[in-house]
């Protein structure tokens, strides 16, 4: 606990103390669903409306490819409902030099499928970084967006003071695309890679589907060849109405909610409390309070709406990037200190994910814990340490997820 300060008068010490009171008491849990309803940030209808958008088979007529990944946003975020994860997986590649990580000729992502069989992407035998990336939850988006730079700031300063330097989240400042020459501190993405959904989304609707918008005018390649000529519809494909659209989507959707019968148990509730005693949660965040209503993010182009503001998330993630020896060695908006780190995968919503870690390379949770180093090693140590009844009651907590 940090002392008071002592030149601090009585009643400036009361004024100081009800407005912490006031800030504390103004924070509500944000609504938790899998349950395809408004978070209340627009109307059910307009929700209805733009989830349909998100749900849209794309051909080549309405802008797909030539080069995609996937037809429509849901065919990549649907688990258990759409805007959740799922077990596709976009494939990334790249070259390693001894030094650096180079992006191989038109960029890290391989697109999986073509309009045309002449524009498959491939891996060339010469890029020797390749990983899969399945594909994230964006389920409470909007509430992690509404988190303010400075609360990631805070947490990466506890978590490193807690832990005597040993685990130290990365913050990373990347671009707020829809206002060139602006940053904001990077929260979306295995990586971190952006900050604002609206960047993200259009990146998405560009990369993910070949559909080019405002902020991604340029159309995909294939591995750095032009596709031009196999693209019927002039750049941008999307007159911007779409990403706005998606955005509102992702922002109005609810958080993932606990399965509340499984949280209940003793069990479950032993199983939390090992979780912070042994330092997952360090990293793993249980609670995080958004920004208050009003407050401008985005580099001015949004302002936090009553519904997304001083609301209290459980997302168990510090939305920060570590080592813990699983990384990837895939640069994207970070910087090559990134190159094997990973964002916190965020574990709300945990119970819906068959595969785990950024590449589905762990099928179980003691897996994906055991595979815990760098940074979290002396935390898998006191894991490894627990006796068996705590072992599994911290497996039942997270199965509560
Ligand atoms: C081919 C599958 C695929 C399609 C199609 C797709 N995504 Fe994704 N999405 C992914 C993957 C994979 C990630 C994780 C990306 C990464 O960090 O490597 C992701 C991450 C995201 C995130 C960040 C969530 C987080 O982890 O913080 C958002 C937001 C998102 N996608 C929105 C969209 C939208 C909107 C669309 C439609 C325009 C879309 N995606 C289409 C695969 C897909
Ligand atoms: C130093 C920070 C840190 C600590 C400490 C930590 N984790 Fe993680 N955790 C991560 C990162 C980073 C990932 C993503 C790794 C990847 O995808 O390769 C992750 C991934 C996971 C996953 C996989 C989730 C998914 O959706 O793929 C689980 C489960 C998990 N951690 C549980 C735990 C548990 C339980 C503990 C404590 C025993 C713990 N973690 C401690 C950073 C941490």
């Amino acid at each position: 606990m940090k002392k008071n300060n002592p030149n601090l008068k009585g009643t400036t010490l009361l004024i100081f103390l009800a407005s912490m009171q006031a800030n504390i008491s103004q924070a509500t849990e944000a609504p938790t669903g899998f349950d395809g309803l408004t978070n209340g940030f627009i109307l059910q209808g307009d929700y209805d409306h733009d989830k349909e958008l998100f749900e849209e088979r794309r051909t080549a007529a309405n802008g797909l490819g030539p080069v995609f990944n996937a037809q429509s946003c849901v065919e990549c975020h649907a688990n258990p409902t759409a805007g959740g994860s799922s077990q596709v997986a976009a494939l990334r590649a790249g070259i390693f030099n001894g030094k650096k990580f180079i992006e191989p000729p038109g960029g890290s992502v391989i697109h999986d499928r073509a309009t045309d069989a002449s524009l498959q992407s491939t891996v060339s035998d010469k890029w020797n970084v390749r990983t899969v990336r399945l594909s994230s939850n964006t389920l409470g988006g909007g509430y992690v967006e509404a988190i303010a730079d400075d609360t990631l700031r805070e947490i990466a300063k506890r978590q490193s003071k807690q832990s005597n330097g040993e685990i130290h989240g990365q913050v990373v400042m990347v671009d707020v695309v829809e206002v060139p020459g602006t940053k904001r501190v990077g929260r979306f993405g295995w990586k971190s890679q952006h900050a604002s959904l609206l960047s993200f989304n259009a990146e998405a609707f560009r990369s993910e589907m070949g559909i080019t918008n405002a902020l991604f005018p340029t159309e995909n390649t294939a591995n750095g060849r032009s596709v031009v000529e196999f693209d019927t519809m002039a750049d941008p494909e999307n007159n911007g109405w779409g990403v706005a659209l998606l955005t509102e989507f992702v922002r109005a959707t609810k958080a993932p909610p606990r399965d509340s019968n499984l949280a209940a148990t003793e069990d479950a509730i032993s199983g939390e409390k090992i979780f912070e005693e042994i330092g997952c949660g360090l990293c793993h965040t249980a609670t995080i309070t958004t920004a208050p209503t009003d407050t401008v993010i985005n580099a001015g182009t949004f302002k936090v709406p009553p519904a997304l503001g001083d609301k209290t998330i459980h997302p168990f993630s510090d939305f920060l990037l570590h080592d813990v020896g699983t990384g990837d060695g895939i640069v994207q908006n970070g910087g090559q200190s990134t190159r094997n780190k990973l964002r916190t995968a965020p574990l709300w919503g945990l119970r819906t994910r068959s595969r785990l870690l950024h590449d589905g390379s762990a099928l179980t949770l003691l897996q994906a814990i055991k595979r815990h180093q760098g940074e979290s090693a002396s935390v898998t140590k006191q894991f490894k340490a627990l006796i068996a009844t705590e072992k599994s009651q911290l497996l039942k907590f997270l199965e509560s997820l």
